[in-house]
């Protein structure tokens, strides 16, 4: 399903290049949820960003359903996204000038699918994420969790392959955390659909099915399969 082959990736700041991932391989099968772990700084936000397209690594290959999607062109990259990937962030990034139930329809309006369709799947996850009541309303009349919840139904409503989360409890205090963990862990089981989250927390990561480990832009480990002992420099930190 979603396949990491030897990605290097530096960013350049000045006149000099920093390696921020180091040769990171490993594969998610269809339907499994893994948590990303690591400290701030490790590097897990550029391997989302990168796995879900919105950036090209230095080096490297990464496979969607057989994709590679580092060779695609920009069009067809874009438009392989908006079919075949979800993406939720710390932020939510809902848009402000439109309802809840318009911002669930969005990734929609962009494939042409009939306003009435796009209404009744975007009623029907509002639902499934526990807000049925709040379609009218505007991002600013939610409460973060109610607004994460927003952006986790916009993620689902193109019913994509595979969905990236960028610690998409990190603004939410530890009950409103349990909840919107728990929502997504229902929605893999019930939908089915792949999940990447990115997490400062162990708590969080032991829900998952596997968990990998960043550390300094090495892949450390990989809680279940054997240990994969690359050492970071400099030892355990
Ligand atoms: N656009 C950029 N230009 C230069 N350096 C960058 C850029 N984005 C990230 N970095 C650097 O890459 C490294 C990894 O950053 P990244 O955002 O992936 O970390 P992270 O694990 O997501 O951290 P956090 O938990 O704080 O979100 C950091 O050293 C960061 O400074
Ligand atoms: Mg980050």
């Amino acid at each position: 399903m979603l396949r990491v082959e030897n990605i290097k990736h530096a960013f350049k700041t000045g006149n000099e290049w920093t390696t921020v991932l180091h040769d990171i391989s490993f594969e998610v099968k269809e339907g499994e949820m893994v948590a990303l772990l690591g400290s701030s700084g490790s590097g897990k936000s550029t391997l989302l960003n990168l796995m879900a397209g919105l950036m090209k690594p230095t080096e490297g290959h990464i496979y969607i359903a057989d994709h590679d999607i580092v060779q695609m062109g920009e069009n067809k990259l874009a438009e392989f996204r908006r079919k075949h990937i979800g993406f939720i962030f710390q932020a939510y990034e809902l848009i402000t000038s439109l309802t809840v139930r318009e911002n669930v329809e969005l990734p929609l309006v962009f494939q042409s699918v009939s306003p009435s369709v796009r209404k009744e799947k975007a009623l029907a996850l509002l639902e499934q994420v526990g807000i049925p009541d709040k379609a009218d309303l505007f991002p600013s009349q939610l409460s973060g969790g109610q607004q994460q919840r927003v952006s986790i139904a916009r993620s689902l409503i193109t019913e994509p392959s595979v969905i990236f989360a960028d610690e998409p409890t990190g603004n939410l205090d530890s009950k409103t955390e349990e909840e919107i963990i728990a929502i997504l862990l229902r929605l893999n089981q019930t939908m089915k659909t792949t999940f990447i989250v990115v997490t400062h927390e162990h708590e969080v990561a032991e829900q998952m099915q596997r968990t990998f480990s960043l550390r300094d832009g090495y892949l450390i480990h990989d809680l279940n399969s054997e240990p994969d002992t690359v050492p970071a420099p400099g030892g355990a930190g």
